[in-house]
């Protein structure tokens, strides 16, 4: 129906439409097709249909009772967007439309006047565009009340408007619109408002608005106007607000403004105004707020500001005002907020300010020389609790802070920074529970930061630095647990940092530079997760860089000049950082295999083997030459320990586990004597491999097993040790044919070793990508590797692990050519499961990561293991990579499979290199079950399970699998 109404109005005129069926009046016809042409996302205008005809009881419609016409259409924040079409005409009757606080794009339609009743048209927050039609109120009939506020319209207010006499509220505020302020507008006698504030309105004010009695309110503010404020301003005798500031007015201010007895507001903040403040500003007794900050205003504060009787806000900063405060303000009862700051005055800070009961005094910057804040502040502090905002910074005051300080319990903001108080800090601001900011730095304060800190609980920033302040930084400073910024820099303190501060988790900013700090740095700080600075230079700290978090990457401006501080920032090796050599309860020496059924047998250890390792840890904090250190090591110490047993409860450990300073082997079974030495572990040799999440070295064991040694690279993304721990001897209980076994690992703060299974073969890869056409697999071993890493992935699903990272180079072929996969789970040894992190990581894995890895709002699952073992099915079939690069193209191998399924053409995708030797009822099965393994909706995959029976009812005749045995 509605669509058919649609077309009906496009194609068919005016007059036409007026022969439409009865039953729609214009107003339904009208209120239709806007609603056609609109998204309405929140089906806000759900209640409009047509099948309705009464429109009256439609959302946001209202109707004239006499006449049953539409007479205002009020959809205010509906969050619909689309144009404000030409169909509003036909509610010919309408008299207010608002469709403010939506998302109307487009021009502003130049016929809206045409609709002779219209009184208030508000478009204002929506991102309608080009500008205001030259002619909208050339004929505006009974228009009172416009609002084009908020939007992005351009061009110059149009000259039409001095037409439009009705006009009695104008905002066009906050667009982008530019020239002059036409002459005309003058003429609008009966304008109450103008907002034209935040334009880009440039040029004087023309002389008239003078002629405006009925005028109470005009902001021009934030425009590019000049020149003077116009003579006749004071004619409008009614203005109660007048906003003049961030424009470049400069002169000074004319004398007719003492007539405006009725004016409550008046800024002139950010001009260029100059000249005295005049003394007739007195007259002005229904000012409630004078803002005159930022002009070069200068001279004395005229006394006469002290009829002010209703003054609440008066903000004179940013002048070049001289003198004292004048001491009639005392009678300014309704004042709140004063704010001199910055000008030139002196004196004494005025001690009638602190008995009125302002909730906000900046004296700033001035140049206050009060003998001292104690006795003229003591006192009064009392009667003056509701202050919240107290600036005396950078003046010249001396003396103490006050010790009754503490019962400014409304104090949000206190700032005495830049004077030259002295003594202590007065225990008292422990009671300042409101206060969020202090902010006492560079003064002559001594004596030590009070304990009961603690107390000041809401406290976001604390500032003391440039003081004399001594003693230790008292842990309870935890209590204030929204610090944000903690700068103690350029005292005397001592002591140590305390490790509570460690759980002050919002810390952004700390400087505790330049003080006489001791001890170690706490490693708890590397939880603090939004830091941003950290400066310890120059204390007398010593010991290990805390590594993780922020320290991986702080600046080694922020921790020089403390000579005793240790780790690859500060370019100092730690000694405590070299894993000693392992020696576990020596007395148990030769007792090889006592318990050789235990599952975590004791083990043997060569000194060489160690070593490598210990070596292995100074190359990753790259500090000392390995063959230096090897040469050193073979002197001093081959002969003298052959051997050193092991032995141990379940989880042999090979340290004491309390003791940071050594490193620990874990070995799951088996023994682990490595043969080789330091260079089977460092050489480039015996490198085997590289992956996303580290390199992967061989060595030999004593008892002539290989293992893989797989140096972890991520270090700094490495979970606590014990986390460490726990996931690794999860994955070491992880036994099956298919899988690569987890052997064993080896952990230092900052070295962490996988010692793994070794398996011969080659990778998956190698096998098919890499070899010559005639060595590549034969049909019958490619089946098998599909099924056996099928086998392996549906136990490691049993178990729930999710590997995470399958890709063809993790896929390990053993001498039999049996499938290996290996490389499992190790994304949960990151602290998170980011998956940033992650698809950083395992970015070589292109092509095998399911799609729902993009998208964070999806819990990875096995299924996205399941997806990445189809696209290696696909591989294994075809003998082409996930994706392949070609000259002008990107081929990706599932979405060719896919393709060539659906032109039936599926056996050409099955790898030429095994020249049409495979059975097409095996073939094809599987690579369908690939496809349907890599579907793009983890629910729609099979389980490996599932994949596994599949596979076996799949495999036709036992005969053809004795080739491979
Ligand atoms: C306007 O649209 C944008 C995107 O089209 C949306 O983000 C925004 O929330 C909308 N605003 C309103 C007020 O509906
Ligand atoms: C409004 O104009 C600004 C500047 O011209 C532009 O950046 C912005 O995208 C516009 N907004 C809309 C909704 O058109
Ligand atoms: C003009 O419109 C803006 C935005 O809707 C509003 O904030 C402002 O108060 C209006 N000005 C007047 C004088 O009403
Ligand atoms: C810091 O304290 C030491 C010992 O208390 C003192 O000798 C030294 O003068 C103090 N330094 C400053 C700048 O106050």
């Amino acid at each position: 129906m509605l669509l058919n109404l649609f077309a009906f109005l496009l194609l068919a005129s005016a007059t036409a439409v007026q022969s439409l069926d009865q039953t729609f009046n214009d107003d339904v016809l009208g209120l239709i097709v806007f609603k056609a042409g609109l998204q309405d996302p929140n089906a806000k205008l759900q209640s409009w249909t047509e099948d309705d005809n009464d429109p009256c009881n439609w959302v946001g419609v209202k109707c004239d009772p006499t006449t049953n016409r539409v007479s205002q259409l009020v959809l205010d924040g509906f969050s619909l967007s689309g144009h404000v079409g030409r169909s509003l005409l036909r509610l010919q009757f309408l008299q207010t439309l608002s469709l403010s606080n939506n998302n109307f794009t487009g021009p502003i339609n130049p016929d809206l006047t045409h609709l002779g009743g219209l009184q208030v048209i508000d478009l204002s927050g929506n991102s309608l565009s080009g500008s205001i039609p030259d002619d909208f109120f050339a004929q505006c009939g009974s228009l009172k009340s416009v609002s084009f506020a908020r939007n992005n319209l351009t061009g110059q207010i149009p000259d039409s408007l001095s037409k439009c006499s009705t006009l009695v509220d104008i905002n066009f505020s906050s667009n982008q619109i530019s020239g002059r302020l036409p002459s005309g507008i003058w003429f609008l006698r009966s304008l109450q408002t103008l907002d034209l504030s935040n334009n880009l309105l440039e040029g004087e004010i023309p002389q008239g608005i003078g002629y405006l009695y009925n005028l109470r309110g005009i902001s021009l503010a934030k425009n590019r106007f000049s020149g003077r404020v116009p003579g006749d301003v004071g004619s409008c005798s009614q203005l109660k607000w007048l906003d003049l500031s961030e424009n470049y007015f400069s002169e000074s201010l004319p004398e007719s403004m003492r007539w405006l007895g009725s004016c409550s507001s008046i800024s002139f903040r950010g001009n260029s105004f100059t000249g005295v403040v005049p003394d007739w500003i007195g007259e002005l007794t229904s000012l409630e707020s004078l803002d005159l900050s930022g002009n070069k205003f200068s001279g004395w504060i005229p006394f006469s500001i002290g009829n002010l009787q209703r003054l609440r806000d008066l903000n004179l900063s940013k002048n070049q005002f001289s003198g004292g405060l004048p001491e009639s303000m005392m009678n300014c009862s309704s004042l709140l907020t004063v704010d001199v700051s910055q000008n030139l005055l002196a004196g004494n800070v005025p001690s009638w300010m602190f008995g009125m009961g302002l909730k906000s005094a900046s004296l700033s910057g001035k140049k206050l020389t009060g003998s001292t804040v104690t006795s003229s502040v003591d006192s009064m502090v009392a009667s003056y609790q509701g202050l919240q905002v107290l600036d005396l910074s950078s003046n010249a005051l001396s003396g103490g802070i006050p010790s009754s300080i503490g019962v400014l319990s409304s104090l949000v903001y206190l700032n005495m920074s830049r004077n030259r108080l002295f003594g202590s800090i007065p225990a008292s601001v422990g009671e300042l529970k409101s206060t969020e900011d202090i902010d006492l730095s560079y003064n002559l304060l001594s004596g030590s930061i009070p304990l009961g800190i603690g107390g000041a609980v809401s406290l976001k920033e604390l500032r003391l630095q440039g003081n004399f302040l001594s003693g230790k930084i008292p842990t309870q400073i935890v209590n204030c647990s929204s610090l944000t910024s903690l700068i103690l820099s350029q005292n005397n303190l001592t002591g140590p940092i305390p490790a509570v501060i460690a759980n002050l988790s919002n810390l952004q900013y700390v400087d505790l530079s330049l003080n006489e700090l001791t001890g170690s740095l706490p490693k708890e700080l590397t939880n603090l997760s939004h830091l941003l600075f950290f400066n310890v230079s120059y204390n007398h700290l010593h010991g290990e860089l805390p590594l993780g978090g922020f320290f991986n990457t702080i600046p080694a401006s922020s921790v020089s000049g403390n000579p005793a501080l240790c780790g690859s920032v500060v370019k100092r090796s730690c000694p405590s950082v070299h894993p000693k050599p392992i020696v576990l309860n020596p007395n148990s020496s030769g007792s090889i295999g006592n318990s050789s059924s235990d599952h975590h047998r004791k083990i043997v250890l060569s000194i060489s083997a160690l070593i490598a390792i210990a070596a292995a840890a100074l190359i990753a904090i790259g500090v000392v030459a390995i063959t230096v250190l090897n040469i050193h090591v073979r002197s001093s110490m081959s002969r003298a320990a052959a051997a050193l047993t092991l032995s141990g409860g379940e989880d042999f450990s090979c340290s004491p586990t309390n003791d940071p300073n050594y490193g620990k082997l874990v070995m799951f079974s088996g023994d682990a004597d490595f043969v080789a030495g330091a260079q089977a572990l460092l050489n480039k040799e015996s490198e085997i491999g590289r992956g996303g999440f580290g390199v992967v070295y061989q060595a030999s064991l004593q008892d002539g097993r290989s293992v893989a040694i797989k140096k972890l690279t991520v270090s700094g993304m490495i979970k606590s040790q014990e986390e460490f721990e726990r996931e690794v001897k999860r994955l070491g209980k992880i036994r099956h044919h298919n899988l690569v076994a987890l052997e064993g690992y080896y952990w230092t703060p900052s070295l962490h070793l996988l010692i793994c299974e070794f398996v011969p073969g080659g990778s998956l890869y190698n096998h098919l990508h890499d070899g010559p056409g005639q060595n590549s697999l034969s049909w019958r071993q490619r089946f098998n590797v599909i099924l056996g890493m099928a086998k392996g992935l549906a136990h490691l699903h049993r178990m729930n692990i999710i590997h995470y990272n399958l890709k063809s180079t993790n896929v390990l072929i053993d001498g039999s050519g049996e499938p290996k996969v290996a490389d499992f789970g190790l994304a949960r040894l990151l602290p998170t499961l980011d998956r940033c992190i992650l698809s950083s990581k395992i970015q070589s894995a292109l092509g095998y990561m399911a799609p729902e890895f993009a998208c964070k709002t999806v819990k990875i699952t096995e299924k996205c293991d399941v997806y990445g073992f189809g696209v290696l099915v696909l591989e294994v079939v075809t003998g082409r990579k996930p994706v392949e690069y070609m000259e002008d193209d990107v081929v990706v191998l599932c979405d060719m499979v896919r393709g060539a399924l659906e032109d039936g053409r599926m056996e050409e995708c099955v790898d030429g290199r095994l020249m049409g030797n495979f059975p097409a009822e095996e073939a094809i099965p599987v690579i369908k079950l690939g496809l349907i393994c890599a579907s793009q909706v983890p629910s729609n995959r099979p389980d490996m399970e599932e994949v596994v029976n599949i596979l076996e009812l799949v495999q036709c005749s036992p005969d053809s699998q004795e080739e491979l045995e």
